[in-house]
């Protein structure tokens, strides 16, 4: 194990996980962690660039092996450059999504299978995995309706109503299997409300 923790949010698009990102962040600060946010994909200069690629809405024709892999490669880099020496250097990680949004997305929603994604994301998260990830559950279609709010939804944020519900159902049915590391949380519960649960859990967690 490494010194450091890494805690990983999760959640359809538009479930609200960079507020919750922001007050965890303040809250491990104030108890003497030196915090590190990112997210995926991106996070470092080379992830950055592949999630360009993958985003990008023009992209319609994406093989969804050509997607499941782009997106272990952005993962691999962020691993080796940004989150392994943070942990082993003791920091705090929190990531915008990790492996379980390719489980999700990529496994379950576009049904390349959970084994495959296992498979070739091995390779690129190696001994790293959250010690606790939160999933901020919300209906496809409350999670759809905030994020026509913005100017330009992205490719992925461009699948169909069903896509989006099989990945609200994908999440549920992994936090069910993993109920110890996968902490499901109501994502239309007031903004405090759900600081307050995510906090709890991470304070028994560093105590
Ligand atoms: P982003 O704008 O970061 O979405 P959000 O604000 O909802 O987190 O875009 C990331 C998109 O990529 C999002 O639709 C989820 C998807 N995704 C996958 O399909 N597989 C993955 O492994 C990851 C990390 C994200």
């Amino acid at each position: 194990m490494s010194r450091g923790i890494f805690i990983t949010m999760e959640g359809p698009d538009g479930s609200g996980k960079t507020t919750q990102i922001e007050r965890l962040s303040e809250y491990l600060k104030e108890n003497g962690y030196d915090v590190i946010i990112t997210r995926e994909p991106g996070g470092t200069r080379i992830s950055e660039k592949i999630r360009d690629i993958i985003l990008n809405k023009d992209y319609t024709e994406m093989d969804p092996m050509t997607e499941l892999m782009l997106y272990a490669s952005a993962r691999a880099q962020l691993v080796n450059e940004l989150i392994g020496p943070g942990l082993e250097a003791g920091k705090a990680v929190i990531s915008d999504r990790f492996v379980d949004s390719s489980v999700v997305y990529q496994g379950i929603a576009r049904g390349l299978g959970i084994e495959t994604v296992y498979s070739v994301n091995s390779h690129a998260i190696g001994k790293y995995m959250p010690n606790v990830t939160f999933l901020l559950d919300l209906p496809a279609e409350e999670g759809i309706r905030r994020k026509k709010k913005q100017a330009e939804l992205d490719r992925m944020e461009r699948e169909s109503l069903d896509f989006h519900r099989k990945v609200a159902e994908g999440y549920r049915e992994l936090s069910s299997r993993d109920p110890k590391r996968i902490q499901k949380i109501d994502a239309t519960l007031p903004i405090d409300e759900i600081c307050d649960i995510i906090k709890d859990k991470v304070k028994s967690i560093i105590e």
